[in-house]
């Protein structure tokens, strides 16, 4: 099938069969031709042409070409050659579905060709590498982040993770069972105390800077499946919750595509893997934990066990990693996708400079987030008359309180929170991207390794 790019204000001459409703020529709308062959492919207004744009619509032409069995596509860049990463990135996000357990599976478009002009041809084979390395690590987690909580459990994440890494060079570090205890990591035992499945915390390094150089340290929530715990949640919709370990899955994806990019720089990920269950053996509301930095902590709700974990995983990249920068991905809290719909991830941050460089990077990447307050008062309203924190600050604000409760474990070190609660997964497609994982945050984060 040839894909034929198109703007708005084109108007394409032919016996029209849209894909869905009328052809507007919008950032991936698709207009089908099918006598000849053609693909018409939406790019919007013409003056606004983006890298977000280009990547959207091929995503969107990709899912469409996969649905309906097209083998091989051909399309030629003409005078957008600068776009060729964003292309075969949009190409392949598009050409992913989940399906592992459905008996009548689609195929993937196998073969994409894409025709530059002679110019481009220095730089098109490192455009297509990036855009391979990187869409490529992201559709790798969005099937483990699809994977349900039955199949896929701390352990599983952990025996991938070490898989993923020799194969791409990085050193894996896991602490698990006894460990955990050892090195007092409170909050992730209380967590995944609960489980028949026990938790465990693993780094991976990527050493592509000095020996001296500081690393950036990415940090994911990794919960595999979030029951709330004997703060249980409500039933309906609880099935979502196998998404509660998409922040880990991000910085997964990052890790894999900076070691497949060989990045000159030092950049360690961390995935605080649990499963949040009621039990016997659960964690309780009322308990104290003592997190690994020292700092004590109420447990007001069990359903706040992002943070708990969240708070070991940071206290332990500082102590354990020196970070020169940490940030942190986590689908943290409903309260986020109260504040700001599907439509972006709350950000926030200790550093105004880290601040901004996050939010360059989403740019960069084409994933939205959104800069959100971290005031006193917040952190005034997890004091706790027990312990220092309580992990709950009720339901005014819970994105930010949340925030606040992280903030407590970054310390002096700058420091980012992305909450993903929203962003993280769709019940159902859109742009370009399949129903299930999104695969949000790896693409801020690998620009961000990048720029700094
Ligand atoms: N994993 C959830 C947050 C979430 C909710 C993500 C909906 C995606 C969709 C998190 O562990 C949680 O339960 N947070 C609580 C915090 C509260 C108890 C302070 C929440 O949002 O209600
Ligand atoms: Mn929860
Ligand atoms: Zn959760």
């Amino acid at each position: 099938m040839r894909l034929r790019l198109v703007f708005q204000d084109q108007r394409v001459e032919m016996d029209p069969v849209p894909s869905e409703g009328e052809f507007s020529g919008g950032v991936g709308s698709l207009l089908v031709e099918r006598a000849q062959g053609v693909l018409h492919v939406g790019l919007g207004d013409r003056a606004k042409v983006s890298a977000a744009g280009v990547r959207q619509a091929l995503a969107a032409a990709f899912l469409w070409m996969r649905k309906v069995g097209v083998a091989v596509a051909v399309l030629d860049a003409g005078p957008w050659g600068e776009f060729v990463a964003v292309m075969v990135e949009g190409a392949i996000l598009g050409n992913y579905r989940y399906e592992a357990f459905l008996p009548r599976k689609t195929e993937p478009v196998r073969e994409l060709v894409v025709v530059v002009s002679a110019e481009m041809r220095s730089r098109v084979r490192a455009d297509v590498e990036r855009g391979c390395a990187v869409a490529e690590s992201v559709n790798q987690v969005r099937e483990l982040a699809n994977t349900p909580g039955n199949l896929l459990y701390p352990e599983v994440l952990a025996r991938t993770a070490r898989k993923w890494a020799r194969e791409w060079g990085m050193r894996c570090t896991v602490l698990e069972g006894e460990r955990l205890a050892r090195e007092g990591l409170g909050g992730m035992l209380a967590v995944g105390g609960g489980s028949a499945k026990g938790p465990c915390m693993f780094a991976l390094e990527h050493r592509g800077g000095g020996r001296g150089e500081r690393p950036l340290v990415l940090v994911g929530k990794a919960i595999t499946f979030d029951s709330g715990g004997i703060s249980i949640k409500p039933a309906a919709g609880m099935e979502e919750m196998i998404f509660d370990k998409c922040g880990g899955m991000a910085v997964l994806g990052a890790m894999v595509a900076v070691a497949r990019l060989g990045l000159r720089r030092n950049v360690v990920g961390i995935l605080a893997a649990a499963e949040n269950m009621p039990s016997g053996s659960a964690y309780r509301p009322g308990d104290i934990v003592t997190t690994y930095a020292g700092v004590t902590v109420e447990v007001v709700n069990t359903d706040a066990e992002g943070r708990m974990v969240l708070a070991d995983a940071l206290g332990w990249a500082r102590k354990r990693f020196d970070p020169a920068m940490m940030v942190d991905l986590a689908t943290l809290t409903g309260a986020c996708g109260v504040a700001l719909g599907e439509h972006a991830a709350g950000l926030w941050s200790n550093s105004s400079e880290a601040l901004a460089q996050v939010q360059q990077a989403a740019l960069t990447a084409g994933e939205r987030v959104w800069p959100m307050p971290l005031f006193e008062e917040y952190s005034t309203q997890i004091r706790s008359s027990v312990a220092q924190l309580k992990n709950s600050g009720g339901r005014l604000g819970g994105a930010n309180t949340g925030a606040a409760f992280l903030k407590v474990f970054a310390g002096e070190t700058p420091w980012a929170h992305m909450d993903i609660a929203y962003t993280s997964h769709r019940t159902k497609e859109e742009k370009g991207l399949a129903s299930g994982a999104t695969g949000f945050g790896v693409r801020t984060l690998v620009h961000l390794a990048e720029a700094l």
